[in-house]
């Protein structure tokens, strides 16, 4: 059995898979620099297993091109870089990343409200640029977190955690999901529909997964429903939302800030969002915790491994697809 890893991760990996042949980046990193190794060169290994990051796009045609992958274990929560469903056809399982990022992802999203609440960019852009004149009454005034309303998009574990810890800052926490969550009853969150979620939210927080009913979920339209005085915070994917409308109403005064983690075509930033002082940038940072970082690491090699060794991960995504078909003997054979 062999087990490609396409980047370098923070955990030896060889001794957690024992009896399998582990193929890594050499020290030195990828032929790019960019320390991944490309998936052309991951296809030429002919791996039974592999280990890769959101960065890599796994797709029909790779998955085509690597018939002995029985399991491809990413190592993040979200999985649109992956094609589930053209995995699934094929037998290959799937696995990702929960639980271990959450509080990381969720503190992640209250930093980001703070920040563009009370202006900290601008904040740190004048002191830094020796701007600043000296304390007034009208220094980038933000708008009061405690009492406010968040609304909290997908209620999957991150957007239960920020839900939390919106409860304990003293916000009123309201959520809207597909169907009403079981979570939601235990934390005693209203459910709302999406629409009635914007138009009555001083804060909304995205966390639902990136997929074709998702994409500009928050589209022109929808941000138009929000206040004037709202705050948008995204840490779930940049997809979900419309920079350019977003752009538009925070030029216009007709939202107050927004906190963005995640960037439609990242990681290049639209021009546009640079300019904005409104916005409070970070560079995907969501689970960037030493901590997370690692057990996200684990995790996914432990689940990769798991399947090499016909055992089923307990975050095995695509159930149908288990057990995987043991596709390597002819694969090699051919
Ligand atoms: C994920 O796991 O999907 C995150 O975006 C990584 O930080």
């Amino acid at each position: 059995m062999k087990l490609v890893v396409t980047a370098k991760l923070p955990v030896v990996v060889a001794p957690r898979a024992p009896g399998i042949e582990v193929v890594q980046l050499p020290p030195e990193g990828g032929p790019a620099g960019d320390g991944r190794m490309p998936l052309d060169e991951v296809a030429a290994h002919r791996p039974d297993g592999l280990v890769c990051l959101l960065l890599d796009r796994i797709d029909a045609g790779f998955l085509d091109r690597v018939p002995s992958l029985q399991v491809v274990a990413n190592v993040a929560v979200g999985l649109d870089n992956l094609d589930v469903a053209a995995a699934t056809a094929r037998g290959v399982c799937v696995t990702n990343t929960p639980d271990v990022l959450t509080d990381a992802t969720a503190e992640l999203a209250i930093a980001l409200l703070f920040a563009a609440a009370r202006r900290l960019g601008e904040g740190e852009r004048l002191v830094r640029e020796k701007q600043w004149q000296g304390w007034s009454l009208d220094l980038l005034l933000g708008v009061p977190i405690g009492g406010a309303t968040l609304g909290v998009v997908g209620l999957g574990r991150i957007g239960q955690k920020v839900a939390q810890l919106g409860k304990a800052l003293g916000l009123n926490v309201v959520y809207t999901a597909p169907r009403p969550s079981p979570a939601a009853e235990a934390l005693g969150l209203p459910h709302l529909p999406l629409d009635e979620l914007l138009a009555t939210s001083d804060f909304v927080s995205l966390h639902c997964p990136l997929r074709s009913d998702t994409r500009d979920l928050l589209d022109r339209r929808a941000l138009s429903l929000m206040k004037p005085t709202a705050v948008l915070i995204n840490t779930a994917r940049g997809e979900l939302v419309d920079e350019d409308a977003l752009v538009d109403r925070l030029e216009a005064g007709q939202l107050f800030a927004a906190g963005l983690d995640v960037f439609r075509g990242e990681p290049k930033v639209s021009p546009r969002i640079l300019a904005c002082e409104r916005i409070a940038l970070a560079p995907h940072l969501g689970s960037a915790t030493t901590k997370a970082r690692m057990q996200m690491a684990e995790l996914a090699i432990d689940s990769a491994v798991s399947v090499l060794r016909g055992q089923k991960p307990r975050t095995l995504v695509n159930e149908t697809a288990w057990p995987p078909r043991s596709r390597s003997t002819t694969a090699r054979d051919a």
